[in-house]
């Protein structure tokens, strides 16, 4: 069936037809038309364009219809030009030609925004619960080992000792703001499209609040060109899904590497890693990987909406079909990757003794010591120097931290007082980063707490 034909002589060309057509993935928008499709007929019958009557018809034929396309061989066959033509030819087949007045004043250049912005609406609310579920995880697994030690990098080099909650409630604060990104790209979306028209707005009486409310649209837009020329929501959405994404694949990252034998500080669980065909011994992190792996499909995404609509003349054009298969892509990856990482997040053993060993066998406590001098009076400048050669006589002789004693360090510089020799083990000098944002014991604790507080108002 086609919405459209009475200009042309002949059909379009099979090729053509198979080529332009969408319905093989805008079928994913199929209940959002018919949401949006059902408050278009009461708007019809607000409006006088239908009677009381015919409008209960088209409602109860767009409920049938919902409940048809359950079936997930519904479409097995069709052979429409997009989901909204073939919504209509069903509607067609259970109102007879009461389904011609539809599209009265309706284009489906807004129809299509408004399903996309429906279809967006609940995809957002899928990933906020897919993130604060992996928020979640995150605490208990820093709760699990409040007072683990690690080495915190830079340039993945050791740099300072902080603690494991400390490290995972880096990714809670990186995930939070993700969260504040989709609910975002979600009051982008949640504005009513419909009475716009094609492009130049609607030409019958429609009370477009009223179609509003009956959506649950808090707003409206203001300019029928503005809508069918526009998917910056949908970029919106991207770009928020992608921020999940990136953050996913560098805990992901992360967690590859601390889990290898180089590092041996966590295991995954069984069930989130898989063997090898050939080498009996594997335990490969799979999940992780791929993870990152789709981390990449989703900036595609992102990168491929943006480039179909930098050149597109106002208004619609049918370039924009395109941007449905990176949406529906990115959301539907960015949803899996959500869980997978929460189910790995609770697969996590972690074995505190190497990552302290990692700690204390390094120079991690060089900062505390050089902070130590200058709270002492010797100015900073200089006590990095006198630690820095410290360091270098250690690298030198093989000794570590924890095998100087007092008053070998008074020895090697008068600015040493021999208790300071305290500060050779990790978790005294991590005590003075006692500010807030920093990784004291009693600083995370707080941090933890209020972050479970936060937490709870999310959910
Ligand atoms: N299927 C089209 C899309 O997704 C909507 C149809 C509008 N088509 C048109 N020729 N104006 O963008």
């Amino acid at each position: 069936m086609k919405l459209w034909g009475g200009r042309f002589e002949t059909g379009p060309s099979e090729i053509f037809e198979r080529f332009s057509g969408s319905l093989d993935f805008d079928r994913k928008l199929v209940f959002a038309d018919i949401e949006g499709s059902r408050a278009f007929a009461n708007a019809l019958a607000r409006a006088g364009i239908v009677s009381a009557a015919e409008r209960d018809r088209l409602l109860q034929a767009f409920d049938e219809i919902g409940r048809e396309a359950r079936d997930a061989h519904y479409f097995d066959g069709a052979t429409d030009e997009d989901v909204h033509t073939f919504v209509i030819r069903k509607l067609g087949e259970k109102a007879g030609t009461l389904a011609g007045k539809i599209h009265t004043g309706r284009s489906r250049n807004e129809q299509v925004s408004l399903d996309t912005r429906l279809y967006l609406r609940t995809a957002a609310d899928a990933l906020l619960r897919g993130l604060t579920e992996l928020m979640s995880a995150l605490l208990d697994l820093a709760g699990k080992y409040p007072d683990a030690v690690i080495p915190g990098y830079t340039h993945l080099r050791r740099a300072q000792a902080v603690l494991w909650p400390h490290y995972l409630l880096a990714y809670f604060e990186m995930f939070s703001r993700d969260f504040e990104r989709v609910e975002q790209a979600r009051a982008r979306a949640n504005v009513l499209p419909l009475g716009s028209g094609a492009l130049a707005g609607s030409g019958f009486p429609f009370d477009r609040h009223a179609i509003a409310k009956d959506l649950k649209f808090p707003a409206i837009t203001r300019n029928s060109m503005d809508v069918s020329g526009d998917r910056d929501f949908a970029l919106d959405f991207l770009y928020s899904s992608s921020l999940v994404m990136l953050h996913l694949s560098r805990l992901s990252e992360d967690w590859i590497l601390y889990s290898s034998e180089e590092f041996e500080w966590m295991s995954l669980g069984d069930g989130v890693t898989s063997g090898s065909s050939l080498m009996p011994q594997k335990k490969n992190p799979d999940s992780l990987e791929l993870i990152r792996g789709k981390t990449g499909r989703v900036f595609g995404a992102l990168t491929s909406l943006f480039v179909t609509m930098k050149g597109l003349p106002m208004t619609y054009n049918r370039d924009m079909q395109e941007d449905k298969e990176p949406l529906f892509e990115a959301f539907e990856q960015t949803l899996s990757s959500l869980s997978m990482a929460t189910v790995v997040a609770q697969s996590v053993t972690l074995h505190p003794a190497k990552p302290a060993a990692a700690a204390e066998d390094s120079w991690v406590v060089a900062t505390d010591l050089a902070e130590e001098l200058a709270r002492s009076g010797t100015a900073f400048h200089r006590a990095h120097q006198i630690v820095g050669q410290l360091v270098l006589e250690s690298v030198k002789s093989g000794k570590k931290p924890s095998q100087w004693t007092g008053a070998e360090l008074a020895a090697f510089a008068p600015e040493f007082k021999p208790e300071m020799a305290r500060l050779l083990n990790p978790v005294e000098g991590m005590k003075s980063r006692a500010l807030e944002g920093g990784t004291a014991p009693a600083a995370v604790a707080r941090a933890l707490d209020e972050a479970r507080t936060r937490l709870k108002a999310l959910v």
